[in-house]
């Protein structure tokens, strides 16, 4: 808490009042508000939340304007290039970067956990083959619960570490066998001898029939993808997780609707209608029309993979997977790659348009990183299921910071009621 306060007096009732103003680490101040209703018997109104901060966090911290991404303070750019995603995940899950033994005990701890109870493999069956695999990941996710009663105790300390690492070693496999289900091939087990990203893409490719050969430079550019997306501090779908936590709900029915959350176009849902849009765009010929149905407020169409509630300049995140799209194309041998032609095309016309440079809107990170997820043979449904088995990292971590906090209450935002004053029932007969 800093000396500095608002004054705030009631025009009704001359009552005035001091809200403390409190400073973070680094990052705009906030104005604590919570005495309003008791002095004012108001409250304040901010729909979807434009400039409320509904926690303290430690985690992650974002520059909007300047374009800055800290994980636990380290610049996303330096780990994008130094990291892996591992090493990532446990800084966010545990505050600071690991020692070679501490992460040699959290990936071995990790891929202790890869495998899933088989009645839960048997859950896909159910499913009908062209079921949204991000349907069937956030239903198998919430089923967890049903599975490790050892370990949802979410008031004792290892019993939240045993959670993490098993939610964040299971996911891979979950969102495998639901690939494998929308192919009607056989679920492939998890391999311990390889890393994360390995071992995901074996049990996405892998047949029984014969052997598979991890491409490096794929399981390379998966764990890049999953450093960037590992955390985003109060978005959306993070924002779901901690209120549904709030309420002391076990933490797979958390993440789960998490997952859901996510699952939305004007979230992690965006990376896979970027693709969509890029297939409907079709050529640079056609840039200008779809450009004009963005501007147009009427047609209910929107650049995908543009725009974001806090940049207001470049996307970090973006930046990198566009460097990376170029090297991960070529490396793979396919630099012929007429959507990646078209998303470049694409971002230098917008970043020229009166509209989108007023509105301050660049490419997010969902704007490329559908064009790599496609170069490595990934369906376009599983693109967000990607963003989730990354994002599950930055969940647990808030999840973890929310549960471990002794002040946690639960989250029950305000109204603006607009709706019918007091009434009397009426009776049938008497209404129009
Ligand atoms: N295309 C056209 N116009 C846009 C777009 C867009 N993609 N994004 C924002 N605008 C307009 C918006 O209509 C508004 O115009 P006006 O001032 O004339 O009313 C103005 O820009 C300001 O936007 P906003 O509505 O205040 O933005 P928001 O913070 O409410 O929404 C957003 C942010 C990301 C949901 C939105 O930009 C969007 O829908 N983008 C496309 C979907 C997308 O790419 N989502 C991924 C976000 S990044 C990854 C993640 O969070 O998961």
């Amino acid at each position: 808490m800093n000396s500095r306060t608002f004054e705030l007096t009631n025009p009704a009732t001359g009552v005035k009042s001091a809200l403390p103003v409190r400073s973070g680490s680094i990052g705009p101040d906030v104005l604590d508000i919570a005495g309003i209703a008791r002095d004012h018997n108001v409250f304040t109104f901010d729909p979807a939340f434009g400039v409320t901060a509904s926690c303290e966090s430690k985690i992650t911290y974002i520059d909007g304007d300047e374009g800055v991404l800290l994980y636990r303070g380290y610049p996303v750019e330096q780990l994008a290039t130094k990291s892996s995603f591992m090493e990532v995940a446990y800084l966010l899950l545990y505050g600071e970067l690991p020692s070679t033994t501490e992460l040699q005990t959290f990936n071995s701890n990790i891929t202790r956990h890869t495998m899933i109870n088989e009645s839960l493999l048997r859950f896909f069956n159910g499913f009908h083959h062209n079921a949204h695999p991000m349907a069937m990941v956030s239903a198998v996710v919430a089923s967890m619960s049903a599975f490790y009663h050892d370990s949802m105790d979410i008031h004792n300390p290892r019993h939240r570490e045993i959670f993490s690492h098993r939610i964040i070693a299971k996911l891979p496999t979950i969102a495998a066998a639901a690939h494998k289900h929308s192919l009607g091939q056989p679920f492939v087990y998890p391999r311990n001898d390889l890393d994360y990203c390995s071992n995901m893409l074996s049990m996405f490719f892998a047949v029984p029939c014969e052997p598979y050969r991890v491409d490096p430079v794929a399981a390379q550019a998966l764990d890049l993808l999953f450093i960037l997306h590992a955390d985003h501090e109060q978005n959306a779908s993070t924002s779901t997780v901690r209120l549904a936590a709030s309420t002391g709900t076990n933490p797979y029915a958390a993440i789960s609707a998490g997952v859901s959350a996510l699952w939305g176009p004007a979230h992690g849902g965006a990376n896979e209608a970027v693709l969509a849009m890029l297939e409907q765009i079709g050529s640079v010929d056609n840039i200008p029309k779809y450009l004009a149905m963005a501007k147009d407020k009427s047609s209910h169409f929107k650049l995908m993979g543009f725009g974001h509630r806090v940049y207001k300049n470049f996307d970090p995140r973006a930046k990198i997977i566009r460097e990376m799209c170029h090297k991960v194309l070529a490396k793979l041998g396919r630099t012929d790659n007429p959507l990646f032609e078209l998303a470049l095309r694409l971002e230098e016309i917008a970043l020229k348009d009166e509209y989108f440079v007023s509105r301050k809107l660049y490419p997010n990170v969902d704007f490329y990183s559908g064009i790599i997820y496609s170069a490595l043979n990934i369906p376009r449904s599983m693109f967000t299921v990607m963003f989730a088995i990354a994002r599950t990292v930055g969940w647990v971590s808030h999840w973890l910071e929310l549960i471990g906090d002794p002040g946690m209450r639960i989250s029950r935002p305000r109204q603006l009621y607009t709706g019918a004053a007091r009434r009397d029932y009426s009776e049938m007969a008497q209404r129009r």
